[in-house]
């Protein structure tokens, strides 16, 4: 039996931030579903070029096409010793997959909400650049590259995401209280769930989920020795 750690929260909150230091503290794959369909976007197809409107708008790409692309990726032989899953699942029906996902591979779902006010949110947003290639994040205040608008760890440029403009930053929070937030009271309800500040550097937000993945990893070695 092995852990499926979901992280949860407002865009902003700094999922994808902190996936990439548990992933490097816990040797865990990172499977960011907004990662995933970025890359799958820049195809020349039909399926791709609806897949960028879809992400540019703001709006949450379909529960089918997410239901393939998160099959697909935790089958992944790296994924048998858990993961850490970042932007999935966002409705209710992505909820009931992975369980029955989680179920069929005999795995646990442990949930992590990180907790910011919307103010810091936008802040966050407006400032953040990202690497293409390696998916690294930046940001102009918090976090910025050693060389201006390069990424530190291969040279690439940085980019602005196209859907971190003000508007549709406001339309994604506004799916995200729709749609994702109600999770929450279904992991807590199932006693699931941890919730976290996420306010702080990253390495303070990231000292407090340690402590809780640190936890449940012993708790997943003392099922398994059992
Ligand atoms: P996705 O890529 O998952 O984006 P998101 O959920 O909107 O979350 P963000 O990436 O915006 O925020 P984050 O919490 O990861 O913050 P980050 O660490 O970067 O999804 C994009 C799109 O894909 C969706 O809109 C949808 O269309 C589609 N999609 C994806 N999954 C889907 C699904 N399951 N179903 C349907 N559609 C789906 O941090 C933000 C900034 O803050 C960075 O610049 C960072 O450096 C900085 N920062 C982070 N932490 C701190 C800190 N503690 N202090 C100071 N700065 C910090």
């Amino acid at each position: 039996m092995s852990n499926i750690y979901v992280l949860m929260g407002p865009q902003g909150a700094g999922k994808g931030t902190q996936s990439q230091l548990l992933a490097d503290r816990f040797g865990l794959p990172i499977v960011a579903t907004g990662d995933i369909l970025r890359e799958m976007s820049r195809k020349d197809t039909p399926f791709a070029h609806h897949v960028k409107e879809v992400l540019a708008s703001g709006e949450l790409v379909s529960d089918d096409i997410l239901a393939k692309v998160i099959r697909d990726r935790l089958c992944l032989n790296d994924c048998v010793g858990g993961c850490i899953l970042d932007g999935f699942p966002r409705t209710l029906p992505q909820a009931l997959l992975l369980e029955k996902i989680a179920q069929e591979d005999g795995n646990r779902i442990v949930v992590i909400k990180i907790d910011v006010p919307r103010e810091l949110l936008l802040r966050r947003l407006s400032g953040r650049r990202i690497c293409k290639k390696c998916n690294s994040i930046y940001h102009v205040e918090f976090k910025p590259p050693k060389v201006d608008e390069v990424c530190d760890l291969d040279g690439e440029p940085l980019f602005t995401r196209p859907d971190d403009s003000i508007e549709v930053i406001q339309q994604r929070l506004q799916l995200y209280q729709e749609k994702t937030k109600p999770l929450l009271d279904y992991y807590g309800e199932s006693n699931r769930l941890y919730r976290v500040d996420g306010t702080g550097t990253p390495e303070n937000v990231f000292s407090r989920i340690a402590e809780i993945v640190a936890k449940e990893t012993n708790t997943e070695r003392g099922n398994a020795a059992q």
